[in-house]
């Protein structure tokens, strides 16, 4: 079987390259489960209601976050009915939403799990321990597992990696928004990649406005990202094939479209 993955969507530019490309991908990968990175998807902070039902309408099965989730304050209005929207898992106890979602599509289950890193990023609960516990809950009911760890250290992803190779079925992460060159399959089993890489305006600055993010840079000014509303976009993704008995990945693929590299259907 197969999961389709997305990364962080920023924006109407990111929404509109799901709208436009996530249908073709799933014609040619044909994957049984398709994730998306919503965190960025409104404005470029947090997510609304109604995006994230375009999302699923558009094909995705369930709806990672990151550091971004309560940025659109909408969010606690429909979290808690909200299925398929999976959050960080290591946010305090009693946090609203869940970091583990079931999804259960033709016929195979798969467990997706959310969690945030420490590294760089703001103090939350362990992301080793509550991944172990998570794991375990989630094996319970299926081998097929997938993690998002959103984080900034490319070490405390790597380490998050071994830390489940064997365990789940893939560890990839999201956050930096720039697709990393690294995946590949670990001794145990477990398909692995630093950074699926962002989707949206290809022309900026990790998907905000370039003109913006260098006067910070050259002037130290206070100033407001925002995402640029015209101009190129991209879509980063990766597809993992793994064995549905096991749950254990046989091959995981970068998927890149941009101005650069454009779509080929087959
Ligand atoms: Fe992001
Ligand atoms: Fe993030």
């Amino acid at each position: 079987m197969k999961i389709l993955f997305v990364g962080d969507v920023v924006g109407s530019p990111g929404r509109g390259m799901i709208h436009d490309y996530l249908p073709m991908l799933k014609q040619k990968y044909r994957p049984e489960c398709t994730i998306v990175n919503g965190e960025n998807a409104a404005a470029g902070r947090g997510i609304t209601e109604k995006i994230y039902k375009q999302f699923l309408q558009d094909g995705a099965d369930a709806v990672t976050l990151g550091n971004h989730s309560w940025d659109n304050k909408e969010i606690f209005e429909f979290i808690d009915s909200a299925q398929r929207l999976v959050r960080p898992a290591n946010f305090p106890e009693g946090t609203p939403g869940k970091g583990l979602v079931y999804v259960k599509q033709g016929g195979v289950e798969t467990a997706v799990i959310n969690v945030q890193g420490r590294t760089f990023m703001p103090a939350l609960d362990c992301p080793f321990q509550k991944l172990e516990n998570l794991v375990k809950e989630a094996r319970q009911r299926t081998p097929i597992i997938f993690v998002d760890v959103h984080a900034e250290a490319t070490s405390e992803k790597q380490a998050i990696g071994w830390f489940l190779d064997g365990k789940v079925s893939a560890v990839i992460g999201t956050h930096t928004h720039v697709q990393t060159a690294d995946n590949r399959i670990l001794p145990k089993g477990t398909a692995y990649l630093t950074d699926v890489g962002m989707t949206g305006p290809y022309d900026g600055v990790l998907g905000m406005e370039k003109t913006a993010v260098l006067k910070k840079f050259l002037t130290s000014l206070p100033v407001r990202f925002e995402v640029p509303k015209s101009g190129r976009s991209q879509l980063s993704g990766c597809v993992i094939e793994l064995d549905r008995k096991t749950g254990l990945a046989q091959s995981i693929d970068r998927i890149l479209i941009n101005g650069d590299h454009p779509f080929i259907a087959e």
